[in-house]
């Protein structure tokens, strides 16, 4: 049995501020879509969304690490993806602020220099090797997310328990409201300057 990550406020939003429609409303208003909520299943894991594929691209990174001189150029490490529910996108470009039950994809992608075709330098992506996702919602306990925790082929996430350094990390350096925001080009035009300013000068993570 499935249940849904369904609360009050997520309504509220979606259906009324948000211009965006949770199912119960979609006769009623048939342009709105409804957001993706989270699905979780009976024991707690989140199933894996449909349409991964079609989020919307919020930003890279290729060997970012959090120690001076950590980089190897030879072996950079992987490509870092992260994506976002589109209609959770569209709300936060609206009104600058997470609807309850957004979601955020990090995927991880060996880099490769395999010659695949015209490719002579530099590094391609190889295939997913797994993938995390972050759902942000103020009624999950304490920390107002949880993040979930896939290998490439899993179709359930199984939740990283509560207290941990995910959320640490996130919620102390982390640019707005417990994300990265400060490395998406997509998002930081909709990030206050402040904000951005504060992560800015934010250099020592121990
Ligand atoms: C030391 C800090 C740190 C820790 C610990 C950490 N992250 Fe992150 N996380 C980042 C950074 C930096 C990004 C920005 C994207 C990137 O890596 O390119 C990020 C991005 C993400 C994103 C994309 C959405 C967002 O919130 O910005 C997800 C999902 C995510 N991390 C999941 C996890 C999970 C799951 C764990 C624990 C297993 C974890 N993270 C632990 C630093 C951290």
């Amino acid at each position: 049995m499935k249940t849904a990550i369904r609360i009050a406020a997520l309504a509220t939003a979606a259906s009324g501020i948000l211009g965006l429609t949770v199912a119960a409303f979609a006769q009623t208003t048939p342009a709105a879509k409804p957001m993706q909520i989270a699905q979780i299943t009976a024991k707690g894991k989140l199933q894996k969304p449909a349409d991964l594929e079609s989020w919307i691209f919020l930003g890279a990174s290729l060997g970012m690490g959090y120690n001076p001189g950590s980089f190897n150029a030879a072996h950079p490490g992987q490509f870092q993806i992260v994506l976002m529910e589109p209609n959770a996108y569209r709300y936060f470009a609206e009104h600058r602020t997470y609807a309850p039950g957004s979601m955020l994809l990090l995927s991880f992608y060996d880099s490769d220099k395999q010659q695949r075709s015209i490719n002579q330098n530099g590094f391609t992506q190889a295939d997913l090797t797994n993938y995390e996702i972050h759902v942000i919602d103020p009624a999950q306990g304490k920390d107002g997310r949880t993040f979930y925790t896939f290998d490439a082929k899993d179709t359930e996430g199984s939740p990283v328990p509560a207290g941990n350094g995910c959320v640490r990390c996130h919620v102390d350096h982390g640019a707005f409201e417990g994300t990265f925001a400060q490395f998406y080009p997509t998002l930081r035009p909709f990030v206050p300057k402040e904000a951005l300013e504060r992560a800015a000068r934010d250099h020592d993570i121990r």
